[in-house]
């Protein structure tokens, strides 16, 4: 609409008086923010903005591909894509203590992003690199950072952000969605062209399916989770509910599969399975503070199962978390 359309113009002029000829990186994650940040900032000074996508190997089914497809396919945005998978499967190699875990992927994403930075700073010729870091900061994120989370006295996940990279790297902070609210950054995503799927997903944690992996990340588990995972995803998509016309996607705040590594007997036609089991997680919230399990339909959660079961050789149980925020999380480490 027009006030969207007078909003993008500004932040446009704005971008562009403050960046003038120099250069921008910023790390695309596939989020929301990171995505919508991008678009603004590509449509204020194009080929002046260079992406840093980080694969760390616990992405989504396809996830690297649909980001790549829209960002360099259709928004024809510079985009380099870093296939961080060995690296980072590597480091986790051994690890099974969840905070461990996290602070391994939250240490060598800032390792891989910044060897790119500096890669581009040093390779640029025309001028003397990249000057500006771009992050998809929203006003939620400015209120949290100064306020209540800081002055928590337990931390109960350590969250993984890249705070401190603009010092450690020598460059000005460019933050065009720090005034706005999650719906506004939404509108704005659509507006620049988003597809209404990509600003409308669900959160995704920045540790990805590192954390959905219980105990140790291995590379055949987070193959087999990705699977399950898209499985869950496309029939919350597929089933709506029959008073409101809207999708259980749409009805859950947060939905995805949880990889247990234990094995399970099951039977398969004549034979005996021992295979893994896969939790179902779909929660609903209002700020991710709180949060409620998700009474799915039986029938959802029937074609769910039985499609992972039969689908996903390695997957032989099936089961759904009924427990809400607290005292459990959402996540499952
Ligand atoms: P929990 O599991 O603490 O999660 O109830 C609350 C919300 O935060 C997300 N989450 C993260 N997001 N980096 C993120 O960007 C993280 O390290 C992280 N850990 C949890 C979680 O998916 C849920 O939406």
């Amino acid at each position: 609409d027009w006030i969207m359309g007078d909003y993008i113009d500004e932040a446009v002029e704005k971008i562009r008086a403050q960046v003038g000829s120099e250069e921008v990186i910023l790390g695309l994650s596939g989020g929301v923010d990171s995505s919508v940040a991008a678009a603004l900032i590509h449509r204020a000074i194009g080929d002046q903005l260079t992406c840093v996508f980080v694969d760390h190997g616990l992405l989504r089914l396809n996830e690297g591909d649909m980001v790549m497809d829209m960002f360099v396919g259709k928004l024809h945005a510079k985009v380099i894509r870093v296939d961080a998978a060995e690296q980072f499967l590597g480091h986790l190699a051994g690890v099974s203590e969840p905070e461990a875990k996290r602070k391994i992927i939250g240490r060598e994403f800032v390792e891989v992003f910044k060897a790119q930075a500096q890669k581009l700073r040093a390779s640029d010729a025309t001028n003397n690199g990249a000057k500006w870091l771009a992050q998809g900061t929203i006003y939620p994120d400015v209120i949290e950072s100064g306020g209540a989370k800081s002055k928590k006295a337990v931390t109960i996940k350590s969250h993984h952000n890249v705070g401190g990279l603009p010092e450690q790297l020598g460059l000005k902070l460019l933050e065009p969605l720090r005034e706005l609210f999650k719906d506004e950054v939404r509108e704005l995503g659509v507006a620049l062209g988003l597809p209404h799927d990509m600003v409308y997903r669900h959160p995704f944690p920045g540790p990805g399916l590192g954390v959905r992996i219980l105990g140790e990340v291995k590379k055949e588990y987070a193959e087999l989770l990705r699977r399950a995972d898209a499985i869950f995803i496309e029939e919350l998509r597929n089933f709506k509910d029959e008073t409101t016309g809207k999708s259980w996607y749409d009805l859950t705040s947060q939905a995805f599969a949880v990889f247990l590594p234990v094995k399970s007997v099951g039977v398969m036609g004549d034979g005996r399975t021992y295979d893994y089991v896969v939790a179902l997680r779909a929660v609903q919230t209002s700020d991710f503070m709180t949060a409620d399990w998700a009474e799915l339909p039986y029938a959802l959660l029937k074609k769910v199962s039985s499609r992972i079961i039969n689908e996903v050789r390695g997957i032989n149980r099936v089961t759904y978390d009924v427990s809400s925020k607290p005292p459990a999380t959402i996540e499952w480490e």
